[in-house]
Protein backbone atom coordinates (compact mmCIF):
# COMPACT_ATOMS: atom_id res chain seq x y z
CA UNK A 1 0.00 0.00 0.00
CA UNK A 2 1.52 3.41 -1.13
CA UNK A 3 1.53 6.45 1.16
CA UNK A 4 -0.18 8.51 -1.92
CA UNK A 5 -3.01 5.70 -2.17
CA UNK A 6 -6.65 7.35 -2.75
CA UNK A 7 -8.03 7.40 0.59
CA UNK A 8 -9.82 10.69 1.40
CA UNK A 9 -11.65 9.55 4.14
CA UNK A 10 -11.47 7.32 7.13
CA UNK A 11 -13.71 5.00 7.45
CA UNK A 12 -15.81 5.46 10.95
CA UNK A 13 -14.81 2.36 13.93
CA UNK A 14 -15.62 2.32 17.53
CA UNK A 15 -11.94 2.19 18.86
CA UNK A 16 -10.73 5.22 16.55
CA UNK A 17 -13.22 7.36 18.02
CA UNK A 18 -12.72 5.38 22.09
CA UNK A 19 -10.84 7.05 24.86
CA UNK A 20 -8.38 4.25 26.44
CA UNK A 21 -7.46 3.99 29.77
CA UNK A 22 -3.94 2.02 30.68
CA UNK A 23 -4.29 0.63 34.60
CA UNK A 24 -0.67 -0.21 35.95
CA UNK A 25 -1.88 -2.97 38.29
CA UNK A 26 0.92 -2.87 40.71
CA UNK A 27 -0.04 0.68 41.57
CA UNK A 28 -3.54 1.41 41.34
CA UNK A 29 -5.30 0.17 44.05
CA UNK A 30 -4.98 -1.88 46.76
CA UNK A 31 -7.25 -3.62 48.68
CA UNK A 32 -6.07 -5.61 51.10
CA UNK A 33 -3.09 -3.83 52.48
CA UNK A 34 0.05 -5.88 50.93
CA UNK A 35 1.13 -2.98 49.29
CA UNK A 36 0.08 -3.88 45.82
CA UNK A 37 -2.02 -2.71 43.88
CA UNK A 38 -4.46 -5.24 43.18
CA UNK A 39 -7.71 -6.38 40.86
CA UNK A 40 -10.63 -6.13 43.67
CA UNK A 41 -9.11 -2.66 43.63
CA UNK A 42 -9.24 -1.87 40.20
CA UNK A 43 -12.91 -3.38 40.76
CA UNK A 44 -13.42 -0.82 43.04
CA UNK A 45 -12.07 1.89 41.11
CA UNK A 46 -14.59 0.97 37.74
CA UNK A 47 -16.88 3.73 38.56
CA UNK A 48 -14.17 6.29 38.59
CA UNK A 49 -12.87 5.55 35.26
CA UNK A 50 -16.05 5.32 33.97
CA UNK A 51 -16.48 8.90 35.58
CA UNK A 52 -13.29 10.43 33.22
CA UNK A 53 -15.01 9.59 30.26
CA UNK A 54 -13.08 6.43 29.10
CA UNK A 55 -14.37 3.78 27.00
CA UNK A 56 -11.87 0.94 27.08
CA UNK A 57 -9.70 0.01 29.57
CA UNK A 58 -6.02 -1.28 29.13
CA UNK A 59 -4.97 -3.75 32.15
CA UNK A 60 -1.02 -4.50 31.87
CA UNK A 61 -0.35 -7.88 32.85
CA UNK A 62 -1.54 -9.44 35.66
CA UNK A 63 -0.89 -12.98 34.90
CA UNK A 64 1.38 -15.17 37.17
CA UNK A 65 4.65 -14.01 37.39
CA UNK A 66 7.66 -13.44 39.45
CA UNK A 67 7.55 -10.03 38.92
CA UNK A 68 11.32 -9.37 37.47
CA UNK A 69 9.68 -6.95 34.75
CA UNK A 70 7.17 -6.42 36.89
CA UNK A 71 4.77 -9.06 34.82
CA UNK A 72 5.98 -8.53 31.66
CA UNK A 73 7.66 -11.84 32.56
CA UNK A 74 4.93 -14.57 32.64
CA UNK A 75 5.56 -17.73 34.28
CA UNK A 76 1.88 -18.85 33.14
CA UNK A 77 -0.34 -16.99 30.94
CA UNK A 78 -3.45 -18.85 32.51
CA UNK A 79 -3.35 -18.22 35.72
CA UNK A 80 -3.45 -14.39 37.59
CA UNK A 81 -0.69 -13.37 39.93
CA UNK A 82 -1.47 -13.96 44.05
CA UNK A 83 -0.99 -10.54 44.20
CA UNK A 84 -3.45 -9.53 42.18
CA UNK A 85 -5.93 -11.57 42.48
CA UNK A 86 -7.53 -14.79 40.60
CA UNK A 87 -8.96 -15.45 37.21
CA UNK A 88 -12.76 -15.02 38.88
CA UNK A 89 -11.47 -11.60 39.68
CA UNK A 90 -10.79 -10.78 35.55
CA UNK A 91 -13.88 -12.23 34.95
CA UNK A 92 -15.68 -9.88 37.35
CA UNK A 93 -13.97 -6.90 35.96
CA UNK A 94 -14.98 -7.87 32.60
CA UNK A 95 -18.16 -7.48 33.54
CA UNK A 96 -17.96 -5.01 35.57
CA UNK A 97 -16.14 -2.93 32.49
CA UNK A 98 -19.12 -3.92 30.19
CA UNK A 99 -22.18 -3.13 33.05
CA UNK A 100 -20.37 0.45 33.14
CA UNK A 101 -20.35 0.37 29.15
CA UNK A 102 -16.59 0.16 28.83
CA UNK A 103 -14.64 -2.41 27.17
CA UNK A 104 -11.41 -4.34 28.75
CA UNK A 105 -8.09 -5.18 26.68
CA UNK A 106 -5.28 -7.38 28.14
CA UNK A 107 -1.35 -7.08 27.64
CA UNK A 108 -0.63 -10.18 25.55
CA UNK A 109 3.17 -10.65 26.45
CA UNK A 110 4.33 -13.33 23.90
CA UNK A 111 7.81 -12.13 22.76
CA UNK A 112 8.98 -14.38 25.74
CA UNK A 113 8.11 -16.17 28.83
CA UNK A 114 9.47 -16.19 32.23
CA UNK A 115 12.24 -18.39 32.88
CA UNK A 116 10.30 -19.84 35.22
CA UNK A 117 7.13 -20.43 33.10
CA UNK A 118 6.62 -24.49 32.47
CA UNK A 119 7.71 -24.32 28.82
CA UNK A 120 11.22 -22.75 29.40
CA UNK A 121 11.63 -25.27 32.27
CA UNK A 122 11.35 -27.81 30.29
CA UNK A 123 13.39 -26.45 27.35
CA UNK A 124 15.94 -25.90 29.57
CA UNK A 125 16.53 -29.37 31.20
CA UNK A 126 17.98 -31.31 28.42
CA UNK A 127 19.07 -31.17 24.85
CA UNK A 128 16.69 -33.63 23.86
CA UNK A 129 13.80 -32.58 25.55
CA UNK A 130 10.35 -31.70 22.90
CA UNK A 131 9.96 -28.15 23.65
CA UNK A 132 13.70 -27.41 23.30
CA UNK A 133 13.71 -25.69 20.11
CA UNK A 134 10.21 -23.22 21.93
CA UNK A 135 13.08 -21.29 22.40
CA UNK A 136 16.67 -20.15 20.99
CA UNK A 137 19.07 -21.98 22.15
CA UNK A 138 22.81 -21.87 20.69
CA UNK A 139 26.54 -23.42 21.32
CA UNK A 140 29.57 -21.13 22.62
CA UNK A 141 31.72 -18.94 20.64
CA UNK A 142 35.90 -19.22 21.54
CA UNK A 143 37.95 -16.48 20.72
CA UNK A 144 41.78 -16.68 20.47
CA UNK A 145 42.34 -17.21 23.62
CA UNK A 146 39.79 -19.91 24.18
CA UNK A 147 37.36 -18.07 25.86
CA UNK A 148 33.71 -18.42 26.16
CA UNK A 149 31.66 -16.10 24.24
CA UNK A 150 28.01 -14.98 23.24
CA UNK A 151 26.76 -16.69 19.84
CA UNK A 152 26.57 -12.88 19.12
CA UNK A 153 27.48 -9.66 20.08
CA UNK A 154 23.90 -7.91 20.84
CA UNK A 155 23.01 -5.60 23.70
CA UNK A 156 19.73 -6.15 25.03
CA UNK A 157 17.16 -3.49 26.24
CA UNK A 158 18.19 -3.58 29.92
CA UNK A 159 21.85 -3.47 29.42
CA UNK A 160 24.61 -6.45 29.14
CA UNK A 161 24.22 -9.63 26.18
CA UNK A 162 21.43 -10.56 24.64
CA UNK A 163 22.54 -14.20 25.81
CA UNK A 164 23.01 -16.30 28.48
CA UNK A 165 25.25 -19.33 29.44
CA UNK A 166 23.44 -22.26 30.98
CA UNK A 167 25.87 -24.52 32.79
CA UNK A 168 23.09 -27.54 32.88
CA UNK A 169 22.81 -27.90 28.74
CA UNK A 170 26.01 -26.01 28.28
CA UNK A 171 24.53 -23.16 25.74
CA UNK A 172 23.36 -19.75 25.11
CA UNK A 173 19.33 -18.80 25.14
CA UNK A 174 18.54 -15.72 23.33
CA UNK A 175 16.88 -12.68 25.54
CA UNK A 176 16.33 -9.45 23.96
CA UNK A 177 15.39 -8.21 28.01
CA UNK A 178 16.53 -9.74 30.84
CA UNK A 179 18.15 -12.94 31.05
CA UNK A 180 14.48 -13.99 33.30
CA UNK A 181 12.81 -13.63 30.01
CA UNK A 182 13.78 -15.76 27.53
CA UNK A 183 12.27 -15.24 24.16
CA UNK A 184 9.89 -17.42 22.56
CA UNK A 185 10.70 -19.44 18.93
CA UNK A 186 8.03 -18.35 16.55
CA UNK A 187 9.51 -20.42 14.11
CA UNK A 188 8.37 -23.68 15.36
CA UNK A 189 4.86 -23.72 14.51
CA UNK A 190 4.01 -26.42 17.90
CA UNK A 191 5.47 -23.18 20.16
CA UNK A 192 3.34 -20.84 18.18
CA UNK A 193 0.28 -22.79 18.66
CA UNK A 194 0.94 -23.38 22.30
CA UNK A 195 1.02 -19.22 22.72
CA UNK A 196 -2.17 -19.50 20.76
CA UNK A 197 -4.13 -21.53 23.04
CA UNK A 198 -3.06 -20.40 26.43
CA UNK A 199 -2.05 -16.52 26.08
CA UNK A 200 -4.76 -15.76 23.10
CA UNK A 201 -8.08 -17.89 23.39
CA UNK A 202 -7.80 -18.95 27.24
CA UNK A 203 -8.72 -14.82 27.55
CA UNK A 204 -10.63 -13.94 24.70
CA UNK A 205 -12.96 -16.82 25.59
CA UNK A 206 -14.06 -15.41 28.27
CA UNK A 207 -14.57 -12.25 26.88
CA UNK A 208 -12.11 -9.82 26.72
CA UNK A 209 -12.29 -7.19 23.66
CA UNK A 210 -8.98 -7.82 22.45
CA UNK A 211 -5.22 -7.15 23.41
CA UNK A 212 -2.37 -4.98 23.45
CA UNK A 213 0.13 -6.70 21.84
CA UNK A 214 3.57 -6.27 23.51
CA UNK A 215 7.09 -6.14 21.36
CA UNK A 216 4.46 -6.71 18.25
CA UNK A 217 7.49 -6.70 15.59
CA UNK A 218 9.93 -9.02 17.55
CA UNK A 219 8.39 -12.25 17.08
CA UNK A 220 10.43 -12.76 13.62
CA UNK A 221 14.85 -12.91 14.08
CA UNK A 222 17.07 -13.45 11.83
CA UNK A 223 17.97 -16.53 13.39
CA UNK A 224 21.58 -17.61 11.99
CA UNK A 225 22.20 -14.23 14.50
CA UNK A 226 25.06 -12.69 12.70
CA UNK A 227 27.25 -10.31 14.80
CA UNK A 228 26.63 -6.72 14.71
CA UNK A 229 28.79 -3.63 13.47
CA UNK A 230 30.84 -2.24 16.10
CA UNK A 231 28.99 1.22 17.10
CA UNK A 232 30.42 1.38 20.72
CA UNK A 233 34.13 0.49 20.89
CA UNK A 234 33.97 0.92 24.64
CA UNK A 235 31.19 -1.91 25.28
CA UNK A 236 31.62 -5.71 24.00
CA UNK A 237 27.86 -5.54 23.24
CA UNK A 238 26.14 -3.93 20.21
CA UNK A 239 22.83 -2.76 19.66
CA UNK A 240 21.28 -5.11 17.02
CA UNK A 241 17.43 -4.38 16.19
CA UNK A 242 18.47 -4.92 12.42
CA UNK A 243 18.58 -8.80 13.45
CA UNK A 244 15.60 -9.13 15.86
CA UNK A 245 13.14 -6.29 14.91
CA UNK A 246 10.66 -6.56 11.91
CA UNK A 247 12.09 -9.62 11.03
CA UNK A 248 11.64 -11.82 7.98
CA UNK A 249 8.59 -13.19 8.64
CA UNK A 250 6.64 -10.73 11.27
CA UNK A 251 3.74 -10.13 8.58
CA UNK A 252 3.02 -14.05 7.99
CA UNK A 253 3.35 -13.90 12.41
CA UNK A 254 1.03 -11.67 13.20
CA UNK A 255 -1.34 -12.30 10.27
CA UNK A 256 -1.79 -16.18 11.86
CA UNK A 257 -1.89 -14.61 15.41
CA UNK A 258 -4.69 -11.93 13.94
CA UNK A 259 -6.46 -14.92 12.64
CA UNK A 260 -7.16 -16.49 15.88
CA UNK A 261 -8.42 -13.49 17.46
CA UNK A 262 -10.90 -13.43 14.84
CA UNK A 263 -12.38 -16.44 15.66
CA UNK A 264 -13.70 -14.71 18.24
CA UNK A 265 -14.63 -11.46 16.87
CA UNK A 266 -18.24 -11.14 16.33
CA UNK A 267 -19.92 -8.35 14.07
CA UNK A 268 -22.93 -6.94 15.75
CA UNK A 269 -20.73 -3.57 16.62
CA UNK A 270 -18.65 -5.61 19.44
CA UNK A 271 -15.60 -6.23 17.50
CA UNK A 272 -12.06 -6.82 18.64
CA UNK A 273 -9.14 -3.98 19.17
CA UNK A 274 -5.64 -4.75 18.77
CA UNK A 275 -2.72 -1.96 19.42
CA UNK A 276 0.22 -3.26 19.15
CA UNK A 277 3.48 -1.89 20.53
CA UNK A 278 5.70 -1.17 17.62
CA UNK A 279 9.45 0.30 18.60
CA UNK A 280 12.31 0.51 16.62
CA UNK A 281 10.29 1.77 13.11
CA UNK A 282 10.45 5.30 12.32
CA UNK A 283 9.49 4.60 8.78
CA UNK A 284 5.38 5.81 7.84
CA UNK A 285 5.78 3.07 4.93
CA UNK A 286 6.97 0.57 7.48
CA UNK A 287 3.85 1.02 10.04
CA UNK A 288 1.94 1.11 7.50
CA UNK A 289 2.13 -2.39 6.40
CA UNK A 290 1.25 -3.21 9.94
CA UNK A 291 -2.09 -1.17 10.67
CA UNK A 292 -3.17 -0.52 6.89
CA UNK A 293 -6.88 -1.79 7.21
CA UNK A 294 -6.42 -3.96 3.64
CA UNK A 295 -3.10 -5.40 5.05
CA UNK A 296 -5.76 -7.62 7.88
CA UNK A 297 -2.87 -7.33 10.44
CA UNK A 298 -3.31 -4.49 13.40
CA UNK A 299 -5.91 -1.97 14.33
CA UNK A 300 -3.28 0.47 15.11
CA UNK A 301 -0.15 0.52 16.88
CA UNK A 302 1.68 2.88 19.50
CA UNK A 303 5.69 4.21 17.21
CA UNK A 304 7.35 6.12 19.54
CA UNK A 305 9.28 8.87 18.26
CA UNK A 306 7.48 11.07 20.74
CA UNK A 307 8.81 9.43 23.86
CA UNK A 308 12.27 9.01 22.40
CA UNK A 309 12.48 13.10 22.75
CA UNK A 310 15.36 13.53 24.95
CA UNK A 311 16.34 9.79 25.13
CA UNK A 312 19.58 9.86 22.52
CA UNK A 313 19.85 7.30 19.86
CA UNK A 314 16.52 5.68 21.75
CA UNK A 315 15.34 2.47 23.35
CA UNK A 316 17.54 -0.62 23.52
CA UNK A 317 20.51 1.91 22.94
CA UNK A 318 23.43 2.85 25.12
CA UNK A 319 22.47 6.47 25.14
CA UNK A 320 18.41 6.06 26.47
CA UNK A 321 19.15 7.58 29.18
CA UNK A 322 22.03 9.66 28.26
CA UNK A 323 19.70 12.56 28.05
CA UNK A 324 19.92 15.02 24.24
CA UNK A 325 18.80 18.05 24.35
CA UNK A 326 15.75 18.68 21.88
CA UNK A 327 13.25 21.86 20.79
CA UNK A 328 9.83 22.29 20.27
CA UNK A 329 10.27 22.05 16.69
CA UNK A 330 11.29 18.58 17.02
CA UNK A 331 8.45 17.61 18.70
CA UNK A 332 6.61 19.45 15.97
CA UNK A 333 8.34 17.32 13.71
CA UNK A 334 7.76 14.22 15.13
CA UNK A 335 3.89 14.98 15.45
CA UNK A 336 3.56 15.88 12.13
CA UNK A 337 5.03 12.63 10.70
CA UNK A 338 2.45 10.70 12.84
CA UNK A 339 -0.66 12.86 12.67
CA UNK A 340 -0.49 12.99 8.75
CA UNK A 341 1.17 9.60 7.90
CA UNK A 342 -2.61 8.37 7.73
CA UNK A 343 -3.44 10.99 5.40
CA UNK A 344 -4.09 9.51 2.18
CA UNK A 345 -3.42 6.16 3.13
CA UNK A 346 -5.68 2.99 4.91
CA UNK A 347 -3.69 3.36 8.54
CA UNK A 348 -4.64 4.61 11.28
CA UNK A 349 -2.64 6.62 14.27
CA UNK A 350 -2.42 6.99 18.20
CA UNK A 351 -2.09 9.56 20.24
CA UNK A 352 -0.15 9.16 23.90
CA UNK A 353 2.55 11.00 25.64
CA UNK A 354 2.49 8.74 29.12
CA UNK A 355 2.51 4.90 29.50
CA UNK A 356 4.38 2.99 32.15
CA UNK A 357 7.27 2.82 30.26
CA UNK A 358 8.06 6.58 30.60
CA UNK A 359 8.30 9.47 32.65
CA UNK A 360 5.53 11.89 33.04
CA UNK A 361 4.63 14.02 30.31
CA UNK A 362 4.45 17.65 32.44
CA UNK A 363 8.02 16.91 34.31
CA UNK A 364 9.52 15.79 30.55
CA UNK A 365 7.74 18.13 27.97
CA UNK A 366 6.41 21.04 30.04
CA UNK A 367 6.98 22.45 33.85
CA UNK A 368 6.35 20.42 36.65
CA UNK A 369 7.34 23.47 39.00
CA UNK A 370 4.51 23.80 41.74
CA UNK A 371 3.75 27.53 40.03
CA UNK A 372 3.29 25.58 36.74
CA UNK A 373 2.03 22.28 36.71
CA UNK A 374 -1.21 22.70 36.89
CA UNK A 375 -1.10 24.74 33.59
CA UNK A 376 0.96 22.55 32.21
CA UNK A 377 -1.17 19.63 32.74
CA UNK A 378 -4.44 21.29 31.11
CA UNK A 379 -1.87 22.58 28.09
CA UNK A 380 -0.56 19.20 27.26
CA UNK A 381 -4.02 17.51 28.22
CA UNK A 382 -5.01 20.62 24.66
CA UNK A 383 -2.15 18.76 22.70
CA UNK A 384 -3.89 15.37 23.34
CA UNK A 385 -7.44 15.71 22.83
CA UNK A 386 -6.87 18.06 19.85
CA UNK A 387 -5.51 14.99 17.83
CA UNK A 388 -6.09 12.78 14.94
CA UNK A 389 -6.14 9.17 16.02
CA UNK A 390 -7.33 6.89 18.80
CA UNK A 391 -6.26 8.55 22.23
CA UNK A 392 -4.31 6.68 25.23
CA UNK A 393 -4.19 8.03 28.77
CA UNK A 394 -1.94 6.60 31.41
CA UNK A 395 -3.20 6.03 34.81
CA UNK A 396 -2.53 9.52 37.07
CA UNK A 397 -2.22 11.11 33.85
CA UNK A 398 -5.91 12.55 34.29
CA UNK A 399 -4.97 13.87 37.70
CA UNK A 400 -1.47 15.46 36.70
CA UNK A 401 0.56 13.38 38.12
CA UNK A 402 4.36 14.25 37.84
CA UNK A 403 8.07 12.30 38.38
CA UNK A 404 9.28 11.46 41.50
CA UNK A 405 11.19 14.26 43.28
CA UNK A 406 14.53 14.86 41.80
CA UNK A 407 16.02 14.68 45.51
CA UNK A 408 15.17 10.90 45.46
CA UNK A 409 18.19 8.52 45.00
CA UNK A 410 18.51 5.45 42.96
CA UNK A 411 17.81 3.50 46.18
CA UNK A 412 13.95 4.80 45.11
CA UNK A 413 14.27 3.28 41.64
CA UNK A 414 12.85 -0.33 41.20
CA UNK A 415 12.82 -1.00 37.90
CA UNK A 416 15.26 -3.46 36.12
CA UNK A 417 16.01 -1.12 33.24
CA UNK A 418 16.87 2.00 35.59
CA UNK A 419 19.24 -0.30 37.83
CA UNK A 420 21.00 -2.33 35.01
CA UNK A 421 21.24 1.34 33.31
CA UNK A 422 23.29 2.77 36.58
CA UNK A 423 24.84 0.11 37.84
CA UNK A 424 26.77 0.60 34.01
CA UNK A 425 27.54 3.61 34.58
CA UNK A 426 29.19 3.24 37.79
CA UNK A 427 30.88 0.46 36.14
CA UNK A 428 32.18 2.55 33.22
CA UNK A 429 32.55 5.68 35.56
CA UNK A 430 34.65 4.24 37.93
CA UNK A 431 36.86 1.84 35.51
CA UNK A 432 37.79 5.50 33.84
CA UNK A 433 36.01 4.78 30.38
CA UNK A 434 33.23 7.66 30.68
CA UNK A 435 33.93 9.67 34.30
CA UNK A 436 30.98 11.64 33.71
CA UNK A 437 28.56 9.07 33.13
CA UNK A 438 26.96 8.30 36.65
CA UNK A 439 25.84 12.09 37.17
CA UNK A 440 24.50 11.81 33.41
CA UNK A 441 22.67 8.93 33.50
CA UNK A 442 21.11 10.37 37.35
CA UNK A 443 20.04 12.97 35.62
CA UNK A 444 18.64 11.07 32.86
CA UNK A 445 16.79 8.76 35.14
CA UNK A 446 15.24 11.50 36.78
CA UNK A 447 12.98 13.00 33.65
CA UNK A 448 13.05 9.64 31.73
CA UNK A 449 12.63 6.48 34.12
CA UNK A 450 10.03 4.30 33.67
CA UNK A 451 9.73 4.23 37.88
CA UNK A 452 7.83 7.62 37.54
CA UNK A 453 5.26 6.41 36.01
CA UNK A 454 4.87 3.05 38.62
CA UNK A 455 4.28 5.51 41.41
CA UNK A 456 0.87 4.71 43.32
CA UNK A 457 -1.75 6.59 41.95
CA UNK A 458 -2.53 8.97 44.15
CA UNK A 459 -6.42 8.99 45.25
CA UNK A 460 -6.38 11.20 48.64
CA UNK A 461 -4.41 12.96 50.84
CA UNK A 462 -4.62 9.84 53.70
CA UNK A 463 -1.38 8.13 54.67
CA UNK A 464 -0.11 5.93 51.62
CA UNK A 465 -2.04 8.46 49.64
CA UNK A 466 -5.03 6.22 49.76
CA UNK A 467 -3.12 3.62 47.50
CA UNK A 468 -3.33 1.27 50.22
CA UNK A 469 -3.45 0.78 54.08
CA UNK A 470 0.13 -0.93 54.28
CA UNK A 471 3.45 -0.20 53.87
CA UNK A 472 3.06 0.42 48.94
CA UNK A 473 5.83 -1.57 47.36
CA UNK A 474 7.16 1.91 45.48
CA UNK A 475 7.33 4.83 47.24
CA UNK A 476 4.52 7.29 47.47
CA UNK A 477 5.54 10.87 45.75
CA UNK A 478 6.23 13.48 48.48
CA UNK A 479 3.20 15.61 46.82
CA UNK A 480 0.35 13.29 47.10
CA UNK A 481 -1.63 15.75 49.65
CA UNK A 482 -1.09 18.48 46.97
CA UNK A 483 -2.09 16.38 43.89
CA UNK A 484 -5.01 13.33 44.84
CA UNK A 485 -8.28 12.71 43.09
CA UNK A 486 -10.18 13.10 45.46
CA UNK A 487 -9.21 16.98 45.99
CA UNK A 488 -9.88 17.40 42.03
CA UNK A 489 -12.93 15.87 42.40
CA UNK A 490 -14.09 18.56 44.42
CA UNK A 491 -12.39 21.69 42.65
CA UNK A 492 -14.11 22.59 39.07
CA UNK A 493 -11.04 24.24 38.39
CA UNK A 494 -8.73 20.90 38.51
CA UNK A 495 -7.18 18.96 36.23
CA UNK A 496 -8.94 16.14 36.71
CA UNK A 497 -12.23 18.32 35.87
CA UNK A 498 -10.59 19.63 32.77
CA UNK A 499 -9.75 15.95 31.66
CA UNK A 500 -13.16 15.34 31.91
CA UNK A 501 -15.08 18.16 29.84
CA UNK A 502 -11.78 18.28 27.45
CA UNK A 503 -12.69 14.24 27.22
CA UNK A 504 -16.34 15.35 26.21
CA UNK A 505 -15.44 17.93 23.92
CA UNK A 506 -13.34 15.99 21.75
CA UNK A 507 -16.31 13.57 21.49
CA UNK A 508 -18.83 16.50 20.31
CA UNK A 509 -16.03 17.54 17.83
CA UNK A 510 -14.99 14.14 16.55
CA UNK A 511 -15.14 15.09 13.35
CA UNK A 512 -12.36 17.67 13.31
CA UNK A 513 -10.20 15.87 16.52
CA UNK A 514 -10.27 12.38 15.72
CA UNK A 515 -10.26 12.41 12.34
CA UNK A 516 -9.46 15.60 10.70
CA UNK A 517 -6.28 16.63 9.05
CA UNK A 518 -2.91 17.81 10.34
CA UNK A 519 -1.41 20.98 9.67
CA UNK A 520 1.36 22.96 11.05
CA UNK A 521 1.52 26.58 11.77
CA UNK A 522 5.31 28.14 12.66
CA UNK A 523 6.92 24.60 12.61
CA UNK A 524 10.34 26.60 13.62
CA UNK A 525 8.64 28.63 16.28
CA UNK A 526 10.59 27.80 19.53
CA UNK A 527 7.85 28.65 21.98
CA UNK A 528 4.59 27.66 20.89
CA UNK A 529 2.89 24.81 19.25
CA UNK A 530 0.24 25.93 16.93
CA UNK A 531 -1.34 23.33 14.43
CA UNK A 532 -4.68 23.37 12.29
CA UNK A 533 -7.10 20.56 11.85
CA UNK A 534 -9.60 20.29 9.61
CA UNK A 535 -12.94 18.51 8.02
CA UNK A 536 -14.42 19.34 5.04
CA UNK A 537 -15.25 22.92 6.17
CA UNK A 538 -14.34 22.81 9.73
CA UNK A 539 -11.28 23.83 10.86
CA UNK A 540 -9.98 23.87 14.76
CA UNK A 541 -6.34 25.90 15.47
CA UNK A 542 -4.70 24.56 19.03
CA UNK A 543 -2.56 27.16 20.68
CA UNK A 544 -0.17 26.02 22.98
CA UNK A 545 2.51 27.77 24.76
CA UNK A 546 5.62 25.37 25.93
CA UNK A 547 7.11 28.27 27.96
CA UNK A 548 6.47 30.03 31.18
CA UNK A 549 6.65 33.18 29.80
CA UNK A 550 3.82 35.34 27.95
CA UNK A 551 3.93 34.70 24.28
CA UNK A 552 1.96 36.19 21.29
CA UNK A 553 -1.36 34.59 20.31
CA UNK A 554 -1.81 33.35 16.65
CA UNK A 555 -3.95 36.04 14.47
CA UNK A 556 -7.30 34.42 13.88
CA UNK A 557 -9.19 35.04 10.95
CA UNK A 558 -13.16 33.59 11.49
CA UNK A 559 -11.86 32.22 13.93
CA UNK A 560 -14.09 31.57 17.77
CA UNK A 561 -12.47 30.78 20.77
CA UNK A 562 -13.99 27.04 21.96
CA UNK A 563 -11.78 26.56 24.86
CA UNK A 564 -8.40 27.95 26.84
CA UNK A 565 -7.17 26.18 30.09
CA UNK A 566 -6.75 29.37 32.02
CA UNK A 567 -9.92 31.19 33.16
CA UNK A 568 -9.80 34.32 31.92
CA UNK A 569 -7.80 35.34 28.02
CA UNK A 570 -6.40 37.47 26.24
CA UNK A 571 -7.25 38.27 22.61
CA UNK A 572 -3.74 38.53 22.28
CA UNK A 573 -1.71 36.70 24.23
CA UNK A 574 -0.86 33.43 25.54
CA UNK A 575 -0.04 33.25 29.38
CA UNK A 576 2.37 30.64 30.62
CA UNK A 577 1.63 27.39 29.43
CA UNK A 578 -1.52 28.50 28.27
CA UNK A 579 -3.33 26.00 25.61
CA UNK A 580 -6.47 27.23 23.40
CA UNK A 581 -8.39 25.89 20.74
CA UNK A 582 -10.12 28.04 18.79
CA UNK A 583 -12.91 26.50 15.60
CA UNK A 584 -14.90 28.25 12.47
CA UNK A 585 -18.25 26.51 13.63
C1 LIG B 1 7.33 -3.82 26.58
C2 LIG B 1 6.73 -3.35 27.87
C3 LIG B 1 7.83 -3.16 28.87
C4 LIG B 1 8.54 -4.47 29.06
C5 LIG B 1 8.98 -5.07 27.73
C6 LIG B 1 9.36 -6.50 27.86
O1 LIG B 1 8.21 -2.91 26.05
O2 LIG B 1 6.01 -2.19 27.64
O3 LIG B 1 7.35 -2.68 30.09
O4 LIG B 1 9.66 -4.30 29.88
O5 LIG B 1 7.96 -5.05 26.78
O6 LIG B 1 8.22 -7.30 27.94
Amino acid sequence: MSLSAEHNEHERIWWKEAVFYQVYPASFCDSNGNGWGDLPGLFSKIPYIASLGVDVVWLSPMFESPQIDMGYDISNYEAVNPSYGSVADVEALIKACHDSGMKLILDLVVNHTSDQHAWFKESRSSKENEKRHWYFWRPARYDEERRRMPPSNYRGYFAGSTWTWDEHTQEYYLHLYSPSQPDLNWESPTCRRAIYDSAVRFWLAKGIDGFRVDTVNKYSKHISFPDAPITDPTSDTQPAPQFWCNGPRIHEFIRELVDVMSEYRTYDGKELVTVGELSLTPEPEKVLEYVGREREELDMVFQFDITHLGQGTGSGFQDKYDFAEWTLPDMKRIVKKWQSFIEGTDGWTTVFNENHDNGRSISRFASDAPEWRVQSAKMLCLWLVAQTGTLFLYQGQEIGMINAPREWGIEDYKDVEALNFWDEAVKLAEDGTDPTRKERIMHGLRLMARDHARLPFQWDSSEHAGFSSGKPWMRVHDLYKQINAEAQEADGDSVLEFYKSMLKMRKEHKDVFVYGTFELVEPEDVSTFVFRKRYQDKTALAALNFTAFLQPAPPLVDLKLLVSSYPKTNPDTLQPFEGRIYINY
